[in-house]
């Protein structure tokens, strides 16, 4: 039974982890401050682990997080595009500052290895598609920027100390318990709620924007696949975390009349500053040296989404 650390254990994809390794078994430490966490996302897992609400930037609290850890799944930061161009030094204190006081406290501990939330948008508005990690990146926003940072961290803590890491590129993971209620939440996720009150989402641009949304099961599965592999497969390296498919806000509003009821009108604003247009993955070298498959696809995961949504609706003008 391994222990693991999961940083931004009250998120939607930090708590999601949470499940999966306390379902098999494992033993779990989770931090968070509650920035973007919220603690409802662990109520019933909350006694099964040992969880501390403690900020990256505390270096002595991550130090104390890490003792006795073997794997570490660092989830924690400030999930948005949008924000960051708000607020670049908080983007920038938690994503990049947070990683390294983090990264400093798991090479001291000697935790095994750290697998990273790394970001898609590290590629930025680059034509090409689908996205290989062997492209050069080209950071747009400052979240973007900020990520990648992160992910060049990891990749230093390797080879400058040893600690193992990996990087996952999540590309726009979406499921149940991703927060639908602040302006910055995913798309899916905010148009899954508004869609089931019946009120009119906004899509920013003409719509054929295009991402590849990613079910939350399959960035839980790349992520007990990282810290499993054997080292010479991945430490120090990076790799996609996506379904090697791509859907427009279109079709992804069409997808959800069905699932929602929606009576179907949308309201198209002008494109989001920071924003890309494509984003498409190349998985393959997540399937050759993780053993990485997907294992839900898009319309599967989109109809677990809106039955979880669902199960959280609130009629129209109340908060969820
Ligand atoms: C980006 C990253 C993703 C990262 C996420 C963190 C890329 C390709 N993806 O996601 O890896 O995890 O930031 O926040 O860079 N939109 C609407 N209406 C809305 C909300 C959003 O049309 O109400 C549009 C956005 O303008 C964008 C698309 O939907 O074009 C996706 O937006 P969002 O879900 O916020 O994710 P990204 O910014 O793509």
């Amino acid at each position: 039974m391994a222990k693991y650390l999961v940083t931004g254990a009250a998120g939607f994809i930090g708590s999601s982890l949470v499940r999966a390794l306390l379902a098999r078994g494992d033993q779990v430490r989770g931090v968070d401050n509650f920035s973007t966490g919220k603690r409802e996302n662990l109520t019933e897992v909350r006694d099964k682990m040992d969880f501390r609400e403690a900020d990256l930037l505390d270096l002595e609290a991550m130090h104390s997080a890490c003792q006795g850890v073997d794997y570490i799944l660092h989830q924690a930061a400030i999930p948005s595009v949008p924000k960051s161009i708000v607020d670049p030094l908080g983007s920038n204190g938690a994503n990049v500052d947070g990683t390294v006081n983090l990264l400093v406290a798991a090479r001291n501990a000697k935790v095994r290895r750290v697998v990273y939330a790394a970001s898609s948008s590290a590629y930025g508005d680059t034509p090409t598609l689908p996205k290989h990690e062997a492209m050069p990146t080209s950071p747009i926003s400052p979240y973007a920027v900020a990520k990648l940072a992160s992910e060049l961290y990891m990749t230093s803590f390797y080879r400058c100390y040893g600690l193992e890491t990996v990087s996952l590129r999540y590309f726009n993971i979406f499921g149940p318990r991703q927060d639908p209620s602040s302006p910055y939440s995913g798309v899916l996720a905010k148009f899954s709620m508004q869609m089931l009150r019946g009120e009119q989402p906004t899509i920013f641009g003409d719509g054929e924007t295009s991402r590849d949304f990613t079910f939350i099961d399959n960035a839980v599965s790349a992520n007990l696949l990282a810290c499993a592999a054997p080292a010479a497969e991945c430490a120090g390296r990076v790799f996609n975390c996506a379904t090697g498919r791509r859907v427009t806000l279109n079709q992804t509003f069409e997808a959800l009349k069905k699932l929602t009821g929606h009576p179907g009108l949308v309201k198209y604003e002008p494109e989001r500053g920071g924003d890309i247009k494509h984003s498409l993955a190349d998985i393959t070298l997540a399937q050759k040296h993780l053993g990485y498959k997907v294992l839900v696809n898009f319309e599967e995961g989109l109809r677990r989404t809106v039955d979880w949504y669902k199960t959280q609706a609130q009629p129209a003008g109340m908060q969820p």
